[in-house]
């Protein structure tokens, strides 16, 4: 099925999603029976908006309270302050909001590669937030196998796959899950440079048409200025936004990379990083 055609079936309307104030510390633990429990903060007042059919990607260094901030958005987590909505739902305490791609592929061993696949869209249509059959999701999935590098496997068990395969099993779940927003956790860390840069093309497509707003965290600056029309850039734990790179329109970002024209956005998000070049 086209993408057009798989996004006729929600009633998106164009959200946005915004995050407003957020911030986080979790509870480290005590030194002994007698000593107060620690806090650790790990994210400091986090706000931003992500406009429909637009992706931001989110870059910093490990342990700055990214994954934390995508599991504060699919509810998940309770973060200490902030607020979060798309489409006039708020997002925190709230789970299901948000498609989630976890950083782990976290598949069920004991279903099969097209019922693994099923299973967030699925879950949408039992909890009433989707009214798309069984057969219908079924039918997209299978319609979108090719495209995942995953011809021929719908009847595989997840432990017959290289660990590329399976993270691709599971950003196809994440595809087909039907609500308004996405917030993908590093979706193409173990994939080959090829299916990556077919999955990331396949994805700014995908954004276009769909018009869903997509959170990406990445460590892969390359990724970040094809894929974002936004780039945040978190300092180190407790993560804050320390830069914001606009970027320009799709079509022009391709021909960028080919021209080699994104040198100095590249450049900018390296010293904002921190690393020297
Ligand atoms: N459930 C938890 N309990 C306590 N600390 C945690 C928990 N989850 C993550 N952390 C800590 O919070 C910080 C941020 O983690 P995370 O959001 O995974 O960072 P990132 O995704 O940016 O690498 C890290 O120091 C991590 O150890
Ligand atoms: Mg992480």
């Amino acid at each position: 099925m086209s993408p057009q055609a798989s996004s006729s079936m929600r009633s998106v309307g164009s959200p946005e999603l915004t995050v407003r104030h957020c911030s986080h510390e979790f509870e480290a633990p005590s030194g002994g029976v007698f000593s107060a429990r620690r806090r650790q903060p790990v994210l400091s007042d986090v706000s931003f908006t992500v406009p429909a059919g637009t992706l931001t990607a989110l870059l910093g260094p490990s342990g700055c309270g990214k994954s934390t901030l995508l599991r504060a958005l699919a509810g998940l987590l309770v973060p200490s302050r902030g607020e979060a909505q798309v489409a006039d739902r708020e997002l925190i305490g709230n789970p299901g909001g948000v498609a989630y791609h976890p950083q782990q592929d976290s598949l069920l061993p004991w279903l099969r590669v097209i019922d693994n696949a099923m299973l967030g869209a699925e879950v949408s249509s039992v909890r009433g937030t989707s009214s798309e059959t069984k057969s219908a999701v079924r039918d997209r999935a299978m319609g979108l196998l090719d495209r995942f590098g995953l011809g021929g496997l719908h009847h595989a068990w997840p432990d017959e796959l290289s660990g590329g395969m399976r993270q691709r099993v599971a950003l196809l779940r994440t595809f087909l899950m039907p609500q308004p927003a996405l917030a993908l956790d590093e979706p193409f860390g173990a994939l080959d440079a090829i299916t990556r840069r077919k999955l990331q093309h396949w994805l700014l497509e995908i954004i276009a048409n769909e018009q869903r707003p997509t959170l990406l965290v990445t460590h892969d600056i390359d990724e970040a200025l094809l894929l974002a029309d936004q780039i945040l850039v978190f300092s180190g734990r407790p993560g804050s936004i320390i830069h914001v790179e606009d970027r320009p329109a799709a079509e022009l970002r391709k021909l960028e990379r080919v021209s080699g024209a994104d040198r100095a956005a590249s450049m900018r998000l390296l010293a904002a990083l921190g690393v020297s070049h």
